[in-house]
Parts: structure tokens; C-alpha cells; sequence
């Protein structure tokens, strides 16, 4: 089985095909084109313009594909397409699309919820053609280890999760815990009460004049700072339930600057203050995820966590998580291309649901979440 997937709920215009045969779910494209940079001038994303640039590119990308695919509308079986959340321009963009192509090449179409979707970058075995527009290698794929154990390379039964799951999404608009119980049957924990994991990233790195996405710029200078050097807030982190608040942080980094009449303009690369603020800034925001999750685990008894989501590209989270969770427990965590926003995963979770039944009648939904019981 061949699908098509299309995603376009926020600021990246991304079409990918995939192949399901058994077991194996592997990448035959992966095309993503990012308005991510002109969003940087900004700070952060203008929405009319968001849609805008989904337009020029859905067409380009989806061709892209179809040529790295070296495939014909014809061979595909089905159209996967993000109907949301999201932005509501951005998302009508790929919606819209897909109803078309459907129309036109008598396709059925799968519709995929954004937020589901980026847990099924986990199922993916990416040995295929597809390499990425953004040079991802094509060794990448999911990691399975339990925290003492080796990687499986080869066999597809062991390099992807199995039920029952612990799901942890960490993205720019979401941070939901999810236990799965099997495909499209999941339990939703708990969530965050305000500012998403990536959000509190991003709306922190502004604070502090670095670009937009803020999740890997303040990594990046975390890598050489110390953790501990500011005091910062970790809301919520011994409640008993699986909330996450991550508003006061930023605030707090917030008055921080502001206690200290801004910090200096730096005068050499990678001031000090500057490193160690990154550090305290990204170690706050894993301590508390890292916390819930270990608490789920111990709760339900799970012995399978993949995490998902841009955040979870995050390389000090993931060896947080290999340190902090239980033996055996394996950790599923995608290669960091298939964490931030793309089509393949939309397509992979396709694998597993079924079509509409009315093409015409499908909406983009802007305000879908994980919230519901799905039992
Ligand atoms: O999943 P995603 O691409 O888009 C949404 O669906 O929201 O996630 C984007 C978020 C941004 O907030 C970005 O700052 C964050 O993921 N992010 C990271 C890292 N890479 C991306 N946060 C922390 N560390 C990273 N390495
Ligand atoms: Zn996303």
C-alpha cells in the first residue's frame, strides 16, 4: 500500500509518500519547504503570511514528491492529509488540495490528526529513497533501546512501538501525555495548562534576542552552560496529576532580564550569563517533563514511552530519558527529522485509520485535540 501524505498546519508546506508492505513502513519521499526563516524576522509566525507561502508551495511540493518517489498519481492508494489543529489558513491550503487530487485521481482520503500523527514518526522505518529536503541521512530511524540494551537495526517487530505505549508529545502548540492502548485507542493523561513545551522555548529565546524556533537556539548554547547557575521556576512538577505549566518559567526569565535592566550587549560570542541561562532555561523544562513521564510509567505499568514532536529532537531530553526511565522500559524517540512538522508521519498514521466516507463533507479543524477518550 502506497500513500500520499500532505501536511500544512502551521508554517511548513510538506508532502511525503510512503509504503506499507507487512511490517515495514518506509519513505520513498519526504519533501519539506519551510517559511520558518522568514517567520524568523518576525519572532514568530504571522498567520495571513503563513498561509500565503502554503499556497505558493503545496503544488511544488506535492510534484516533488511524486518525482523523488519516481512514482505516478496512479500507483498511489490513498491520500493522507493534516485536517488539524493549526492554523486555519495554513490547513484549509492542504485540505482543500487533497479534496481536489482526490476528486480528480479517485483516491480516497485519509484524513490525520496533526497531534496523533506526530507520534506515528515512531512507526516509520526510514531505510527508503526518501532522504529529505533537509539532508537527513539515510541510515536515520527510529531508535529502540532499552536503557542498557543495544539498538535493533533490522527487524521491523523491534524498531517500532508496541501496545500498551506511553505517548509524550512536545511540540511548538501541544504538550500532551497519551497512554495508547493500541491504534486509535488511547487514553489522554494530561496536558499542559497554558504555554506548550516548545512555546515556553521559543517565547524564552525571544526574550533573549535569539531567533526564531526557539528550541534549537537555545540548545545550541546550552550545550556549554551550567544548569544550575539561575534558579528557575518548575511549576507544577510534584502535583500527583500529569499536567505540565510552563508560563511561569517565562515569566521569570522574564524579570529576570528585566532585575538586571536587561543583560549586556554581548561583547564576545557566547557570553557567560548567556550559556548558563540556556542551560537553566532548557534543564526546567525537561526536569518537568521528565518527571511526569517517570511518574506515568510507574502508574501504568508501561514498559514501551515514545516521545514525538519537535522538542523531542532535543538531545539533552532524550539522554535525560534514557538516564531517568526505568531499565526496562524502551524509549522510541524518531530521528530529528521526523520531530519537527512533516508528511511522512501524517502519512504513517494513515496506515492504520480509515478513509472518509464523504470527501466533500471533510472540514480543516483548527481546534482538534488528543482530549478525548478514544476507548
Ligand atoms: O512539532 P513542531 O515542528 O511544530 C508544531 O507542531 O508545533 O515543533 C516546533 C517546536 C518549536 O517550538 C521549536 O522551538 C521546538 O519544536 N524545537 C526544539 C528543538 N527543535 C525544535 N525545542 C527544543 N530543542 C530542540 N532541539
Ligand atoms: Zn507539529
Amino acid at each position: 500500500m502506497i500513500i500520499l501524505g500532505i501536511e500544512t498546519s502551521c508554517d511548513e508546506t510538506a508532502a511525503a509518500i510512503l509504503e506499507k508492505n507487512n511490517d515495514w513502513i518506509t519513505i520513498l519521499s519526504n519533501v519539506v519547504a519551510s517559511s520558518a526563516l522568514m517567520q524568523s524576522k518576525y519572532g514568530g509566525i504571522i498567520p495571513e503570511q503563513a498561509a500565503r507561502e502554503q499556497i505558493k508551495s503545496i503544488i511544488p511540493v506535492i510534484k516533488e514528491a511524486f518525482a523523488q518517489a519516481k512514482l505516478k498519481p496512479a500507483q498511489i492508494d490513498a491520500i493522507a492529509v493534516t485536517f488539524g489543529p493549526g492554523l486555519i489558513g495554513s490547513l484549509l491550503v492542504g485540505v482543500e488540495t487533497a479534496k481536489i487530487l482526490s476528486l480528480i485521481w479517485s483516491k480516497p482520503i485519509i484524513a490525520v490528526n496533526h497531534l496523533l500523527g506526530h507520534f506515528y514518526a515512531n512507526w516509520i522505518y526510514p531505510k527508503g529513497r526518501g532522504d529529505g529536503e533537509r539532508g537527513a541521512p539515510l541510515s536515520a530511524r527510529s531508535e529502540a533501546r532499552t536503557s542498557n540494551g543495544a539498538v535493533n537495526q533490522q527487524d521491523p517487530e523491534e524498531s517500532k512501538p508496541s501496545f500498551p505505549c506511553l505517548g509524550l508529545l512536545v511540540s511548538g502548540g501541544h504538550t500532551d501525555l497519551v497512554r495508547f492502548l493500541d491504534h486509535n485507542k488511547y487514553e489522554y493523561l494530561g496536558g499542559t495548562r497554558d504555554d506548550a513545551a516548545g512555546e515556553c522555548f521559543d517565547k524564552c529565546a525571544r526574550l533573549l534576542g535569539l531567533a526564531y524556533p526557539g528550541g534549537p537556539e537555545i540548545s545550541k548554547y546550552a550545550a556549554t552552560g551550567n544548569p544550575k547557575a539561575y534558579k528557575l521556576p518548575r511549576p507544577m512538577i510534584n502535583s500527583k496529576d500529569f499536567d505540565f505549566s510552563f508560563s511561569g518559567l517565562k515569566t521569570a526569565v522574564a524579570n529576570l532580564i528585566e532585575s538586571r535592566n536587561g543583560f549586556e550587549i554581548p561583547k564576545r560570542q557566547n557570553p557567560r550569563y548567556l550559556v548558563d541561562l540556556c542551560a537553566s532555561i532548557e534543564a526546567a523544562i525537561i526536569d518537568s517533563l521528565i518527571k511526569k513521564i517517570v511518574l506515568a510509567t510507574q502508574k501504568y505499568k508501561v514498559e514501551q514511552v515514545m516521545i514525538a514532536g519537535g522538542v523531542a529532537s532535543n538531545k539533552k531530553l532524550i539522554s535525560e530519558l534514557k538516564d531517568n526511565l526505568p531499565r526496562e522500559v524502551k524509549l522510541f524517540v524518531p530521528p530529528a527529522y521526523l520531530c519537527t512538522d512533516n508528511a511522512a508521519m501524517i502519512a504513517s498514521a494513515a496506515f492504520f485509520q480509515k478513509p472518509i466516507k464523504n470527501i466533500l463533507s471533510l472540514q480543516a479543524n483548527p481546534n482538534l485535540s488528543l482530549e478525548n477518550l478514544h476507548f
